[in-house]
């Protein structure tokens, strides 16, 4: 993060306040009633969480023992039974809530359909039987690989309903980047669409899908199922590939939800990390539940009557968590969104804010920014007029942006709850409550009752105020990823060991840097690893890296972030090639064109730079500090004396 970056977010001490005639309706409607709430969770968090599991939620047996931690493995709801496909749909039909909207969507181009609460449940059931006649049985993995239309929600409902879980990989992500996915989770099967809409083109789903399979390269997956969204021409190897619109029409409507053991999987989910390949995060069935539904209801601040959207893909975890299970579970009207703000549709949200009256609405400060750059006369000329809170998520919100959210899409009115969390927490971990916390533009306020965050050194001591650290949690929680998906060390070691345990007491590492100020409020400053944040994206430098190296040319690559004004960082890569290769501007396309081969569009390097050797330290480790500076454009300062060849250096200043 560059200096005036860090210092404009030192400076600010704005403080906004909710308004009264938000205060009335809001869950928690004072600081005071918050810091109660956080006094009663911290001094009893089994009792808290199980007063709020029994209350929230349907079981179908009860649990014996709220908390099995035996560090860093938790167990919650111990023994328990509970589906959430069930909490999520089932019970609503008899609250009065069967004939409400449960899902909006709102496709491209200009294409719509809304499903109540009745209809998502029977599509759910029927879809589930689709994937038992195709020999899906609890606990085999499934891959979901889809655009952003309703039968992406239908399949993840209808995965966790029968117990099989699912593993969503992005549509973003290339042929390479899926096979490796769906290796590692040993999905049995994969379901896609011929095609999606991104921006005004087609995506060709299918296709990537048959490249990942290709001669046998996931021995595991035996069929895919294709809804028909693009109609363009797809090929279906017979035996292998099914119509999604073939088999549905042909199944029973009853289902009934399989009671899942609460410690079940409910869903593997790939992130990034700073080394190795992508970790399988995996989540499990009744604590997810319980967290993603609780925080959806305090911090979203949801009504019965509110139409609710998170900008999200579904293929990341605000789209598991705050699209689907979150809303769902409360019985809520959830809008799903197929389009993107593009040159051809620069007002595409405000559009779909003012069509369907959207009250809440959650995006990511890139969004944002971009939006400041396409000018206030696009928000101004709609109806913003329902919107009643906003969130932001995914990476550090600027508080210029803040700002410009505040006044202009929220029109002075609505409260902004910058959320802070990560794949591995399963929800929101600090946030504001919106009837409660007052903001300040750039900071994500205090955690939310029951996490006990912390701003601490390497040692596991909390540092004082207002000087930067690490941030760490101290006690489980029940939405926390229970393990890496085949991989129980990396987990132990990569979140848990991080910050060695001290007299029994563990501490999470989240691999952010954060200072926390005089009222405890939480200032999230970014990654203190090698993982970069291009656009909410995360993405591992050695992953890139990796992708890079795979290339002929290259001989050596790094890669770091670089600060980017809408997407927050960008990537530059760092490389030198092989002998046999000279430094081009066609390389350069060529390089990035492989990145995106190998993993997808959203790793692909905004900047090549060629160099002749990288530089180093004497035990031979890239010193990326003095890359990140020079990719930034800034002096190299501080302390170079370990670096092996000064000369290096001096190369690379004068750039290629
Ligand atoms: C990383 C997690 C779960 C949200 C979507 C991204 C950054 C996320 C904030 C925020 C500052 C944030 C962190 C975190 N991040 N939200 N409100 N303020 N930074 O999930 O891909 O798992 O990335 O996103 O660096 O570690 P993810």
């Amino acid at each position: 993060m560059s200096q005036t970056k860090i210092e404009s977010i030192l400076n600010e001490n704005r403080l906004f306040q909710p308004s009264n005639e938000f205060i009335t309706h809001s869950r928690i409607k004072s600081l005071a009633e918050y810091e109660r709430l956080y006094e009663t969770a911290k001094s009893n968090p089994e009792d808290f969480w199980a007063t709020l599991a029994q209350q929230e939620l349907h079981w179908f047996a009860p649990w014996d023992r709220v908390l099995d931690w035996q560090p860093p493995m938790a167990k919650w709801f111990v023994n328990g039974k509970i589906n959430i496909s069930y909490n999520c749909l089932d019970r609503h039909l008899t609250t009065g809530r069967r004939n409400k909207a449960a899902l909006i969507w709102e496709g491209e181009p200009g294409d719509t359909r809304t499903f109540t609460y009745a209809q998502l449940h029977r599509e759910v059931c029927q879809f589930a039987n689709v994937l038992k006649q195709l020999g899906i049985q609890k606990g085999d993995r499934v891959g979901i690989y889809m655009p952003m239309i309703p039968e992406s929600v239908i399949a993840m409902l209808a995965c966790a309903r029968i117990g099989a879980p699912h593993s969503v990989i992005f549509g973003g992500f290339s042929a390479d980047a899926l096979r490796d996915r769906l290796n590692d989770a040993q999905a049995k099967l994969v379901i896609t669409a011929d095609g999606g809409w991104r921006k005004d083109a087609i995506v060709p789903l299918k296709e990537q899908v048959d490249r990942a399979l290709a001669d046998g390269a996931v021995p595991t997956v035996t069929t895919t199922l294709v809804v028909q969204r693009t109609k363009q021409e797809i090929k279906m190897q017979p035996q292998r590939d099914h119509w999604w619109h073939h088999l549905q029409p042909t199944v029973s409507a009853q289902c009934p939800a399989e009671p899942m053991d609460s410690e079940d999987m409910l869903f593997i989910l790939y992130t990034s990390g700073s080394t190795g390949k992508p970790k399988g995060v995996v989540h499990t069935t009744a604590g997810y539940n319980l967290y993603t539904h609780i925080t959806t209801q305090w911090i979203f601040d949801l009504q019965d009557r509110d139409v609710y959207w998170c900008t999200a893909d579904v293929g990341w975890i605000t789209g598991h968590s705050y699209i689907v299970y979150g809303p769902l579970s409360n019985g809520a009207t959830t809008l799903l969104y197929e389009g993107a703000p593009r040159a051809s549709n620069p007002g595409c949200f405000w559009d779909v804010i003012e069509k369907h009256g959207v009250n809440i609405f959650y995006t990511a400060p890139t969004a944002i920014r971009a939006f400041i750059k396409m000018g206030d006369h696009l928000p101004k000329s709609r109806d913003l007029s329902s919107l009643r809170l906003l969130g932001s998520v995914g990476e550090p919100i600027n508080p210029e942006a803040w700002m410009w959210y505040h006044q202009v899409i929220g029109g002075g009115r609505c409260p902004i709850v910058d959320t802070w969390w990560q794949t591995e927490t399963g929800g929101i971990m600090v946030t504001p409550l919106p009837g409660a916390i007052p903001t300040k533009p750039g900071s994500a306020t205090r955690p939310f009752p029951g996490i006990i965050a912390d701003v601490v050194d390497l040692e596991g001591n909390s540092v004082p105020d207002n000087e930067g650290g690490f941030l760490a949690i101290q006690y489980p929680w029940p939405g926390m990823m229970r393990t890496v998906y085949g991989d129980p060390d990396r987990f132990r070691r990569t979140y848990w060991e991080y910050i060695p345990p001290k007299d029994g007491h563990y501490y999470y590492f989240a691999g952010d840097g954060a200072r926390r100020d005089e009222d405890g409020y939480f200032w999230v400053m970014g990654r203190v690893d090698d993982v970069i944040n291009v656009a909410g994206h995360r993405l591992g430098t050695m992953e890139v890296e990796s992708a890079l190296v795979s290339h002929p040319a290259v001989a050596e690559a790094a890669v770091v972030g670089k600060p980017d004004e809408v997407k927050g960082e960008e990537i530059v890569a760092f490389v030198t090639l092989e002998s046999t290769h000279s430094p081009t501007e066609e390389l350069k396309k060529i390089l990035k064109n492989h990145v995106t081969q190998e993993i997808g569009a959203i790793a692909r390097p905004g900047e090549i730079r060629f160099s002749e050797a990288l530089p180093k330290t004497r035990s031979g480790k890239i010193m990326r500090r003095l890359l990140r500076s020079l990719a930034a454009g800034q002096e190299v300062s501080g302390d170079t004396s370990t670096l092996e060849d000064r000369s290096v250096l001096d190369h690379l200043r004068q750039g290629s």
